[in-house]
Order: C-alpha cells, then structure tokens, then sequence
C-alpha cells in the first residue's frame, strides 16, 4: 500500500503519497501550478519554496520539484520575489573596479551572515561571490555563480537585499563580453550558420525524434 503523509500546503491540510515532491505533491492535492513551476528539472529556478516541519522552529527552503515531500511540511510558495535588477547597455558599461558597486551598491552593506549560502538549492557559495563582485574580481564572480538558476532564494534571506542572482548575472556578461578570451572557432561557425552552410545538417537534426536529439546533447563533447 502507498505510505502517505499528513501536510500543510498553503496553509491547508491535505494528506499526500509520501514519495512525491513538494510540487507534485501540491498537484495532486489540487492546486494548478500557473506560477512558481517551470521547467520541472531543477534548471529554471521558479518553484521554490518556504516551508517548517510542524513542531520546529526552523523555516527551510527548497526548490519544490526537487525536494521531497515530508510528514508534518508547513509549505509556502516564493512565486515571486521583488528583485532589485538594474538595467545597462553591456556595449556601454565596461569591467572597470567599480561598475559593479554603481549598479549594485548594497553589495558593500554585506555582514557575512552567510544566509545566502546555507539557502542555496544549488549549493553555490553565495557570499563569497558577492565578496569577489565587491573586490571588482569579475571572472571569479562569474565562476562561483555559473550554475545560479536565479530563484531569489538567497535574496529573499539576505539583511543587506542584495539580489545576489543580478549580481552574479551581471559578472557572467561583463566576462563573457570583455574578460573572457575570444573564441575564434566559435565566431567562425557562427558567421558559417549565418552564411547557410550548414542549413542541410541543421534540418537533418532538427527532423530527429526528440530522444535522439536530447541523447545527442546529453553526450556532446565539450570543450576544455
Ligand atoms: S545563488 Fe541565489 S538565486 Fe542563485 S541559485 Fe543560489 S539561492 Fe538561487
Ligand atoms: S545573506 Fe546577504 S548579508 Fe548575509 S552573507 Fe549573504 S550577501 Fe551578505
Ligand atoms: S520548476 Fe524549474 S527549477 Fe523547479
């Protein structure tokens, strides 16, 4: 027989198969998920989620189509969060040491909580990130936040309101566009695709069934 568990989603009872995760888990309750669920697969960063096991003190937070659902979960939904994204022209802003405290001088207001790290879903060093934006460390920046997938958990805990994701963001395109190496095999196939030289193996992968096509990406070689 299914295990099943007693929980609280949105402030309501509901009992639940134990083995879902917190996303299906309000599915199969009821609720249809218009906002807070993208991509189902961890990528997108849309679903995540607050919640306390009933009895503890501690609040927790979770991307919702990864986690599991557990006995006693109080969950509340972060469908949205009130960033503070600026905007700028990447052709007109430059890497200079202190773009990044123009555009986002909350950084330096940082007390080293570490609450952006210990909430990350991916497991990323936040607070250090910030410390290498607010160092004008651009490229290590971009390292240590290239798998944020921008749920604004970190951002929803942070005292100084940082919004840590455009922060990171911002040190990816300022090394992509200025800091990294360029990449002349790569603008070569470019100016090719462009050029339509390869218009006939592109249609030959775009009429593959999409198994085959995942299967290919999924074993692609990838450059050094
Ligand atoms: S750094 Fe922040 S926005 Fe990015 S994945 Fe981690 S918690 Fe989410
Ligand atoms: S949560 Fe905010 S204040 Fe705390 S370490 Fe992270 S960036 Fe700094
Ligand atoms: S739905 Fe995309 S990360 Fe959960």
């Amino acid at each position: 027989m299914q295990e099943m568990v007693e929980v609280f989603l949105l402030g309501k009872k509901y009992t639940v198969p134990a083995e879902l995760t917190i996303m299906d888990a309000m599915e199969y309750a009821g609720y249809k998920l218009v906002r807070g669920c993208g991509c189902r697969s961890g990528f997108c960063g849309a679903c995540a989620v607050v919640y306390r096991i009933k009895g503890t003190t501690e609040i927790k937070v979770c991307l919702s189509c990864q986690t599991k659902i557990e006995a006693g979960m109080c969950v509340g939904q972060i469908v949205s969060y009130p960033t503070n994204k600026r905007t700028f022209d990447i052709e007109e802003i430059k890497p200079t040491a202190n773009i990044m405290g123009q555009l986002y001088p909350e950084i330096y207001s940082c007390i080293g909580c570490n609450a952006c790290t210990k909430g990350c879903p991916q497991g990323l060093n936040v607070m250090q990130y910030i410390a290498y934006a607010q160092r004008g460390e651009y490229e290590r920046c971009a390292h240590e936040s290239f798998d944020c997938v921008g749920c604004n958990i970190c951002a929803s805990r942070c005292p100084a309101q940082i919004t840590h994701s455009a922060v990171g963001l911002l040190a990816r395109r300022l090394t992509g566009k200025y800091i990294a190496p360029e990449c002349e095999h790569l603008e070569l196939r470019v100016k090719e695709i462009e050029e339509g030289k390869w218009n006939v193996e592109l249609k030959k992968l775009m009429d593959k069934p999409m198994d085959e096509i995942k299967d290919l990406y999924n074993h692609r070689e990838i450059e050094k």
